[in-house]
Protein backbone atom coordinates (compact mmCIF):
# COMPACT_ATOMS: atom_id res chain seq x y z
CA UNK A 1 0.00 0.00 0.00
CA UNK A 2 1.33 3.59 -0.83
CA UNK A 3 2.28 4.90 2.62
CA UNK A 4 0.41 7.32 4.16
CA UNK A 5 2.35 11.35 3.08
CA UNK A 6 2.17 13.76 5.88
CA UNK A 7 1.00 17.17 4.60
CA UNK A 8 4.81 17.71 3.93
CA UNK A 9 4.88 15.27 1.72
CA UNK A 10 7.29 12.44 3.42
CA UNK A 11 6.53 9.20 3.73
CA UNK A 12 6.82 7.28 7.52
CA UNK A 13 9.81 5.18 6.88
CA UNK A 14 8.79 1.51 5.94
CA UNK A 15 10.25 -0.86 8.64
CA UNK A 16 10.30 -4.41 7.58
CA UNK A 17 8.68 -7.33 9.17
CA UNK A 18 11.12 -9.70 10.78
CA UNK A 19 11.05 -13.17 9.51
CA UNK A 20 8.66 -15.10 11.33
CA UNK A 21 10.02 -18.75 12.59
CA UNK A 22 8.12 -21.68 10.82
CA UNK A 23 6.35 -23.56 13.85
CA UNK A 24 5.82 -26.50 12.06
CA UNK A 25 7.51 -28.74 9.19
CA UNK A 26 11.26 -29.20 9.04
CA UNK A 27 12.30 -25.77 8.08
CA UNK A 28 12.77 -23.09 10.46
CA UNK A 29 12.22 -20.60 7.71
CA UNK A 30 11.34 -20.02 4.37
CA UNK A 31 12.64 -17.23 1.80
CA UNK A 32 10.88 -16.94 -1.62
CA UNK A 33 12.33 -14.54 -4.98
CA UNK A 34 9.10 -13.58 -6.51
CA UNK A 35 8.13 -10.89 -8.81
CA UNK A 36 5.90 -8.07 -7.13
CA UNK A 37 4.19 -4.57 -7.75
CA UNK A 38 4.84 -1.84 -5.58
CA UNK A 39 3.42 1.47 -5.39
CA UNK A 40 6.24 3.65 -5.46
CA UNK A 41 5.56 7.20 -7.15
CA UNK A 42 2.18 8.71 -6.29
CA UNK A 43 -0.36 7.24 -8.83
CA UNK A 44 2.08 4.61 -10.86
CA UNK A 45 2.85 1.00 -10.04
CA UNK A 46 6.38 -0.20 -10.36
CA UNK A 47 7.10 -3.37 -11.23
CA UNK A 48 9.47 -5.03 -8.48
CA UNK A 49 11.60 -7.95 -6.92
CA UNK A 50 10.62 -8.68 -3.63
CA UNK A 51 11.57 -11.68 -0.81
CA UNK A 52 8.50 -12.80 0.65
CA UNK A 53 6.47 -9.98 -1.02
CA UNK A 54 6.89 -7.37 -3.20
CA UNK A 55 10.03 -4.97 -2.83
CA UNK A 56 13.31 -6.32 -1.20
CA UNK A 57 12.59 -8.74 2.27
CA UNK A 58 12.11 -9.09 5.38
CA UNK A 59 14.54 -9.34 8.36
CA UNK A 60 15.93 -12.65 9.38
CA UNK A 61 17.07 -12.68 12.80
CA UNK A 62 19.13 -15.49 13.75
CA UNK A 63 21.16 -16.17 16.95
CA UNK A 64 24.84 -17.20 17.84
CA UNK A 65 25.08 -21.06 18.65
CA UNK A 66 21.79 -22.32 16.44
CA UNK A 67 21.58 -24.82 13.15
CA UNK A 68 18.76 -22.99 11.18
CA UNK A 69 17.47 -24.79 7.76
CA UNK A 70 15.66 -22.26 5.27
CA UNK A 71 13.93 -23.27 2.64
CA UNK A 72 14.46 -21.50 -0.47
CA UNK A 73 12.52 -20.97 -3.35
CA UNK A 74 12.70 -19.22 -6.90
CA UNK A 75 9.44 -18.01 -8.11
CA UNK A 76 11.30 -15.71 -10.76
CA UNK A 77 11.07 -16.27 -14.62
CA UNK A 78 15.42 -16.14 -14.26
CA UNK A 79 17.94 -18.13 -12.51
CA UNK A 80 19.11 -16.96 -8.80
CA UNK A 81 20.67 -17.24 -5.62
CA UNK A 82 20.47 -16.86 -2.14
CA UNK A 83 23.77 -14.92 -0.81
CA UNK A 84 24.27 -14.41 2.81
CA UNK A 85 26.53 -11.17 2.37
CA UNK A 86 28.89 -11.43 5.72
CA UNK A 87 28.07 -14.49 7.05
CA UNK A 88 30.46 -17.36 8.17
CA UNK A 89 28.91 -20.61 6.21
CA UNK A 90 30.25 -23.39 4.29
CA UNK A 91 31.20 -22.89 0.65
CA UNK A 92 28.39 -24.80 -0.65
CA UNK A 93 25.33 -22.56 1.01
CA UNK A 94 26.87 -19.45 0.68
CA UNK A 95 25.15 -18.65 -2.58
CA UNK A 96 27.48 -17.77 -5.01
CA UNK A 97 26.83 -17.65 -8.75
CA UNK A 98 27.54 -21.56 -9.26
CA UNK A 99 24.49 -23.82 -8.60
CA UNK A 100 21.89 -21.23 -8.82
CA UNK A 101 18.23 -22.48 -8.44
CA UNK A 102 16.22 -22.59 -11.71
CA UNK A 103 12.94 -20.95 -11.96
CA UNK A 104 10.69 -22.76 -9.97
CA UNK A 105 12.99 -24.62 -8.17
CA UNK A 106 13.75 -24.24 -4.41
CA UNK A 107 16.53 -25.66 -1.95
CA UNK A 108 16.64 -26.09 1.92
CA UNK A 109 20.26 -25.20 2.87
CA UNK A 110 21.52 -25.93 6.60
CA UNK A 111 24.30 -24.29 8.41
CA UNK A 112 25.40 -23.03 12.31
CA UNK A 113 25.59 -19.65 13.00
CA UNK A 114 29.31 -19.24 14.62
CA UNK A 115 29.60 -15.32 14.74
CA UNK A 116 28.98 -12.61 17.02
CA UNK A 117 26.10 -10.14 16.78
CA UNK A 118 26.07 -7.78 13.70
CA UNK A 119 24.24 -6.54 11.18
CA UNK A 120 24.07 -8.70 7.66
CA UNK A 121 22.42 -8.75 4.57
CA UNK A 122 21.31 -11.03 2.01
CA UNK A 123 20.85 -10.50 -2.13
CA UNK A 124 20.63 -12.52 -4.75
CA UNK A 125 24.64 -13.72 -7.13
CA UNK A 126 23.77 -15.15 -10.26
CA UNK A 127 26.00 -14.87 -13.02
CA UNK A 128 26.43 -11.23 -14.56
CA UNK A 129 23.01 -10.90 -13.15
CA UNK A 130 23.49 -9.73 -9.49
CA UNK A 131 22.97 -5.90 -10.12
CA UNK A 132 20.07 -6.07 -12.25
CA UNK A 133 18.61 -8.32 -9.40
CA UNK A 134 19.40 -6.20 -6.65
CA UNK A 135 18.24 -3.34 -8.80
CA UNK A 136 14.53 -4.55 -8.95
CA UNK A 137 14.37 -5.11 -5.43
CA UNK A 138 16.01 -8.62 -3.77
CA UNK A 139 17.86 -7.42 -0.83
CA UNK A 140 16.85 -8.08 3.19
CA UNK A 141 19.00 -7.44 6.11
CA UNK A 142 20.15 -10.47 8.38
CA UNK A 143 20.95 -9.70 12.18
CA UNK A 144 22.68 -11.83 14.33
CA UNK A 145 22.08 -11.77 18.16
CA UNK A 146 24.43 -13.05 20.91
CA UNK A 147 24.36 -13.30 25.05
CA UNK A 148 26.95 -10.44 24.90
CA UNK A 149 25.55 -7.92 22.66
CA UNK A 150 22.47 -8.52 24.56
CA UNK A 151 23.85 -7.80 28.08
CA UNK A 152 24.60 -4.60 26.76
CA UNK A 153 21.54 -2.74 27.29
CA UNK A 154 22.02 -0.62 23.47
CA UNK A 155 18.83 0.31 22.19
CA UNK A 156 17.52 -2.71 20.49
CA UNK A 157 13.63 -2.74 20.92
CA UNK A 158 13.02 -2.99 17.03
CA UNK A 159 11.45 -0.49 14.90
CA UNK A 160 10.94 1.65 18.53
CA UNK A 161 14.77 2.47 18.91
CA UNK A 162 16.71 0.12 16.90
CA UNK A 163 15.55 0.77 12.97
CA UNK A 164 17.31 -1.03 9.09
CA UNK A 165 18.37 1.95 7.40
CA UNK A 166 18.95 0.44 3.97
CA UNK A 167 20.12 3.04 1.36
CA UNK A 168 19.67 2.87 -2.38
CA UNK A 169 18.86 4.91 -5.38
CA UNK A 170 16.86 3.93 -8.27
CA UNK A 171 16.07 5.99 -11.58
CA UNK A 172 12.34 5.57 -12.14
CA UNK A 173 11.13 5.72 -16.24
CA UNK A 174 8.15 8.40 -16.76
CA UNK A 175 5.75 5.54 -16.47
CA UNK A 176 7.51 4.30 -12.99
CA UNK A 177 9.06 1.84 -13.81
CA UNK A 178 12.27 0.62 -12.76
CA UNK A 179 14.44 0.06 -16.17
CA UNK A 180 17.64 -1.42 -15.26
CA UNK A 181 18.48 -1.59 -18.78
CA UNK A 182 17.92 1.97 -19.57
CA UNK A 183 19.91 3.40 -16.67
CA UNK A 184 22.64 0.72 -16.98
CA UNK A 185 26.26 2.15 -16.39
CA UNK A 186 28.81 -0.10 -16.66
CA UNK A 187 30.14 1.87 -13.54
CA UNK A 188 27.72 1.33 -11.47
CA UNK A 189 24.07 2.29 -12.57
CA UNK A 190 22.84 5.53 -10.22
CA UNK A 191 19.57 6.98 -9.83
CA UNK A 192 18.36 10.44 -9.03
CA UNK A 193 15.91 8.73 -6.08
CA UNK A 194 16.68 7.55 -3.02
CA UNK A 195 14.95 5.01 -1.52
CA UNK A 196 15.42 4.19 2.01
CA UNK A 197 14.01 0.62 3.26
CA UNK A 198 12.13 0.80 -0.18
CA UNK A 199 10.48 4.18 1.00
CA UNK A 200 10.40 7.40 -1.00
CA UNK A 201 10.57 10.89 0.71
CA UNK A 202 10.94 8.74 4.15
CA UNK A 203 10.76 10.40 7.25
CA UNK A 204 11.45 8.92 10.64
CA UNK A 205 9.36 9.54 14.18
CA UNK A 206 12.05 8.70 16.55
CA UNK A 207 11.65 8.90 20.68
CA UNK A 208 13.57 11.28 22.69
CA UNK A 209 16.90 9.58 24.14
CA UNK A 210 19.22 7.19 22.33
CA UNK A 211 18.29 5.74 18.87
CA UNK A 212 20.42 2.65 17.04
CA UNK A 213 20.01 2.74 13.21
CA UNK A 214 21.28 0.00 11.48
CA UNK A 215 23.18 1.88 8.17
CA UNK A 216 23.01 -0.84 4.83
CA UNK A 217 24.48 0.19 1.65
CA UNK A 218 22.33 -1.30 -0.63
CA UNK A 219 23.36 0.72 -3.56
CA UNK A 220 24.35 -0.91 -6.89
CA UNK A 221 27.42 1.60 -6.66
CA UNK A 222 26.49 4.97 -4.94
CA UNK A 223 28.95 6.11 -2.08
CA UNK A 224 27.47 7.83 1.03
CA UNK A 225 28.56 10.20 3.39
CA UNK A 226 26.20 10.46 6.01
CA UNK A 227 26.31 13.31 8.71
CA UNK A 228 23.68 14.92 11.14
CA UNK A 229 22.18 18.21 9.40
CA UNK A 230 22.53 19.75 13.01
CA UNK A 231 26.19 18.69 12.92
CA UNK A 232 26.52 17.43 16.28
CA UNK A 233 28.63 14.25 16.20
CA UNK A 234 26.97 10.66 16.38
CA UNK A 235 28.75 7.49 17.91
CA UNK A 236 29.54 4.36 15.77
CA UNK A 237 29.20 1.55 17.12
CA UNK A 238 29.79 -1.25 15.00
CA UNK A 239 31.13 -2.36 11.53
CA UNK A 240 29.99 -4.57 8.86
CA UNK A 241 30.52 -7.67 11.19
CA UNK A 242 29.97 -6.81 14.77
CA UNK A 243 30.90 -4.34 17.42
CA UNK A 244 34.07 -2.18 17.76
CA UNK A 245 35.81 -2.52 21.26
CA UNK A 246 34.36 1.21 21.95
CA UNK A 247 31.67 3.46 20.63
CA UNK A 248 33.54 6.03 17.64
CA UNK A 249 32.31 9.98 17.90
CA UNK A 250 31.90 10.63 14.55
CA UNK A 251 30.81 13.55 12.24
CA UNK A 252 30.84 11.90 9.06
CA UNK A 253 30.73 8.90 8.12
CA UNK A 254 31.61 6.83 4.68
CA UNK A 255 29.81 4.11 3.32
CA UNK A 256 30.67 2.36 0.24
CA UNK A 257 28.53 -0.58 -1.65
CA UNK A 258 27.56 -3.42 0.86
CA UNK A 259 29.61 -1.60 4.03
CA UNK A 260 27.26 -1.52 6.92
CA UNK A 261 27.95 0.36 10.65
CA UNK A 262 25.73 0.75 13.13
CA UNK A 263 25.16 4.00 14.63
CA UNK A 264 23.30 5.91 17.71
CA UNK A 265 22.03 9.22 17.64
CA UNK A 266 20.63 10.87 21.11
CA UNK A 267 17.60 12.53 20.16
CA UNK A 268 17.55 13.47 23.89
CA UNK A 269 17.19 17.56 24.10
CA UNK A 270 16.87 17.91 20.05
CA UNK A 271 13.05 17.93 20.13
CA UNK A 272 13.26 21.54 19.00
CA UNK A 273 15.47 21.34 16.11
CA UNK A 274 14.14 22.25 13.26
CA UNK A 275 14.86 20.02 9.61
CA UNK A 276 17.16 17.78 11.61
CA UNK A 277 18.17 14.80 9.00
CA UNK A 278 20.84 12.55 8.13
CA UNK A 279 22.32 13.93 5.35
CA UNK A 280 25.33 13.19 3.11
CA UNK A 281 28.31 15.40 1.45
CA UNK A 282 26.51 16.76 -1.26
CA UNK A 283 23.65 18.26 0.88
CA UNK A 284 21.24 15.74 -0.04
CA UNK A 285 18.80 14.74 2.90
CA UNK A 286 18.46 11.19 3.25
CA UNK A 287 16.59 10.22 6.24
CA UNK A 288 14.46 13.29 8.19
CA UNK A 289 13.49 12.87 11.70
CA UNK A 290 10.75 13.87 13.90
CA UNK A 291 11.66 13.31 17.39
CA UNK A 292 8.03 12.35 19.75
CA UNK A 293 6.79 12.35 22.48
CA UNK A 294 8.46 9.07 23.28
CA UNK A 295 11.11 8.46 25.88
CA UNK A 296 13.54 5.72 25.69
CA UNK A 297 16.10 4.57 28.00
CA UNK A 298 19.26 2.25 27.18
CA UNK A 299 23.02 2.76 27.10
CA UNK A 300 26.07 3.13 25.14
CA UNK A 301 28.74 1.38 27.37
CA UNK A 302 31.98 2.69 27.24
CA UNK A 303 33.27 -1.06 26.76
CA UNK A 304 31.65 -2.87 23.84
CA UNK A 305 33.47 -5.86 22.27
CA UNK A 306 37.04 -7.10 22.48
CA UNK A 307 38.65 -7.17 18.88
CA UNK A 308 42.28 -7.46 18.34
CA UNK A 309 44.95 -7.44 15.91
CA UNK A 310 47.33 -9.50 17.35
CA UNK A 311 50.87 -8.82 17.17
CA UNK A 312 51.57 -12.40 15.18
CA UNK A 313 48.71 -11.24 12.67
CA UNK A 314 50.61 -7.72 12.17
CA UNK A 315 54.20 -10.00 11.72
CA UNK A 316 53.02 -12.35 9.28
CA UNK A 317 54.23 -11.94 5.77
CA UNK A 318 51.98 -11.15 2.99
CA UNK A 319 50.85 -14.42 1.34
CA UNK A 320 48.32 -12.98 -1.52
CA UNK A 321 48.06 -10.04 -3.53
CA UNK A 322 45.45 -8.37 -5.34
CA UNK A 323 45.49 -5.79 -7.78
CA UNK A 324 42.13 -4.29 -8.35
CA UNK A 325 41.84 -2.00 -11.48
CA UNK A 326 39.99 -0.33 -14.22
CA UNK A 327 37.00 1.08 -15.20
CA UNK A 328 33.28 0.60 -16.89
CA UNK A 329 33.78 -2.96 -18.29
CA UNK A 330 37.45 -3.20 -18.34
CA UNK A 331 37.91 -4.30 -14.62
CA UNK A 332 40.50 -6.91 -13.49
CA UNK A 333 41.92 -8.34 -10.08
CA UNK A 334 45.30 -9.14 -10.88
CA UNK A 335 44.77 -8.37 -14.88
CA UNK A 336 42.28 -11.37 -15.20
CA UNK A 337 38.31 -11.44 -15.34
CA UNK A 338 35.98 -13.61 -13.25
CA UNK A 339 36.09 -17.41 -14.79
CA UNK A 340 33.58 -19.66 -13.15
CA UNK A 341 36.10 -22.77 -13.91
CA UNK A 342 38.95 -21.57 -12.34
CA UNK A 343 39.90 -21.44 -8.95
CA UNK A 344 42.18 -18.02 -8.31
CA UNK A 345 44.00 -19.00 -5.03
CA UNK A 346 43.61 -21.81 -2.25
CA UNK A 347 44.02 -21.62 1.03
CA UNK A 348 43.80 -23.86 4.16
CA UNK A 349 40.79 -23.55 6.43
CA UNK A 350 41.61 -21.64 9.60
CA UNK A 351 44.65 -20.56 9.03
CA UNK A 352 45.28 -16.95 8.71
CA UNK A 353 46.86 -15.15 6.17
CA UNK A 354 48.22 -11.68 4.94
CA UNK A 355 46.10 -10.55 1.86
CA UNK A 356 47.36 -7.20 0.49
CA UNK A 357 44.72 -5.44 -1.87
CA UNK A 358 46.11 -2.45 -4.12
CA UNK A 359 43.68 -0.19 -6.23
CA UNK A 360 45.73 0.69 -9.15
CA UNK A 361 45.47 4.11 -10.33
CA UNK A 362 43.56 3.85 -14.02
CA UNK A 363 44.94 6.56 -16.40
CA UNK A 364 41.42 7.94 -16.14
CA UNK A 365 42.07 8.51 -12.25
CA UNK A 366 40.10 5.44 -11.18
CA UNK A 367 37.75 4.70 -9.03
CA UNK A 368 37.01 3.25 -5.38
CA UNK A 369 36.70 -0.06 -5.47
CA UNK A 370 34.64 -1.40 -2.36
CA UNK A 371 36.57 -4.93 -1.97
CA UNK A 372 34.40 -8.06 -0.60
CA UNK A 373 34.96 -11.84 0.64
CA UNK A 374 32.63 -14.29 0.77
CA UNK A 375 32.35 -16.53 4.25
CA UNK A 376 34.13 -14.55 6.64
CA UNK A 377 35.19 -11.13 8.37
CA UNK A 378 38.69 -9.84 7.88
CA UNK A 379 40.35 -7.50 9.97
CA UNK A 380 41.79 -4.83 8.89
CA UNK A 381 45.75 -4.28 9.46
CA UNK A 382 46.65 -1.19 7.79
CA UNK A 383 45.90 1.44 5.13
CA UNK A 384 48.96 2.77 2.90
CA UNK A 385 51.08 1.61 5.90
CA UNK A 386 49.25 3.62 8.71
CA UNK A 387 47.11 2.22 11.71
CA UNK A 388 43.68 2.20 10.44
CA UNK A 389 40.99 4.94 11.14
CA UNK A 390 39.55 3.81 14.46
CA UNK A 391 36.52 3.03 12.97
CA UNK A 392 37.86 0.07 10.87
CA UNK A 393 39.30 -1.57 14.26
CA UNK A 394 36.55 -4.29 13.74
CA UNK A 395 35.29 -6.88 11.59
CA UNK A 396 34.89 -6.47 8.13
CA UNK A 397 33.64 -8.54 4.90
CA UNK A 398 34.18 -5.23 2.54
CA UNK A 399 36.63 -2.81 2.74
CA UNK A 400 36.88 0.94 0.33
CA UNK A 401 40.40 1.51 -1.73
CA UNK A 402 40.66 4.80 -2.95
CA UNK A 403 42.65 4.93 -6.49
CA UNK A 404 46.30 4.27 -4.86
CA UNK A 405 45.11 2.26 -1.54
CA UNK A 406 47.25 -0.04 -0.18
CA UNK A 407 45.08 -2.30 2.53
CA UNK A 408 46.34 -4.91 4.10
CA UNK A 409 44.15 -7.48 6.33
CA UNK A 410 44.58 -10.25 7.86
CA UNK A 411 42.01 -13.31 7.09
CA UNK A 412 40.82 -16.72 7.65
CA UNK A 413 37.69 -18.93 7.11
CA UNK A 414 36.05 -21.53 9.32
CA UNK A 415 35.11 -23.63 6.93
CA UNK A 416 35.66 -25.02 3.74
CA UNK A 417 34.38 -24.47 -0.26
CA UNK A 418 34.80 -22.05 -2.92
CA UNK A 419 33.97 -18.13 -2.00
CA UNK A 420 34.20 -15.11 -3.98
CA UNK A 421 35.98 -12.28 -4.27
CA UNK A 422 35.18 -9.07 -5.41
CA UNK A 423 34.09 -5.77 -6.17
CA UNK A 424 30.89 -4.80 -4.57
CA UNK A 425 30.34 -1.92 -7.06
CA UNK A 426 27.91 -4.40 -8.83
CA UNK A 427 27.96 -3.54 -12.08
CA UNK A 428 32.24 -3.87 -11.44
CA UNK A 429 30.89 -7.71 -10.12
CA UNK A 430 29.36 -8.43 -12.86
CA UNK A 431 31.63 -7.45 -15.70
CA UNK A 432 33.95 -9.94 -14.19
CA UNK A 433 35.88 -7.92 -11.47
CA UNK A 434 35.49 -11.30 -9.57
CA UNK A 435 37.96 -14.20 -8.62
CA UNK A 436 37.29 -17.48 -6.49
CA UNK A 437 39.19 -18.83 -3.73
CA UNK A 438 38.93 -22.30 -2.98
CA UNK A 439 39.32 -23.32 1.00
CA UNK A 440 40.07 -26.57 1.75
CU1 LIG B 1 27.25 -8.81 -1.23
CU2 LIG B 1 29.42 -11.37 -3.53
O1 LIG B 1 28.26 -10.10 -2.38
CU1 LIG C 1 34.93 -1.60 -8.68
Amino acid sequence: PLPLKDSNGFNELAVSPLLEKNTAGDVDYTLTAQKGNQLLLEGQTTETYGYNGDFLGPVLKLRQGETVRIKTVNALDEDTTFHWHGLDVPGDVDGGPHNPLKPGEERIIEFNVTQEAATLWFHPHPHGKTSEQVYKGLAGLLYIEDEHSDSLNLPSDYGINDFPVLLQDRAFTKTGELNYEAAYNSDGTLGDRLLVNGTLDPKLSVPQGKVRLRLVNGSNARNYTVALSSGDSFQQIATDGGLLNEPVAMDTLKLTPAERAEIIIDFDGLQDVENLSLVDDQGTILLPFAVNDGQTSSEIPAKLNSFEVTGEERNLPVTKRLELFGMMDMVTINGKKFDMNRIDMTQKVGETEVWELTNKPDPMGGMIHPFHIHGTQFKVISVNGKEPDDNLKGWKDTVALEPGDRVKIAISFKNKGVYMYHCHILEHEDNGMMGQIEVN
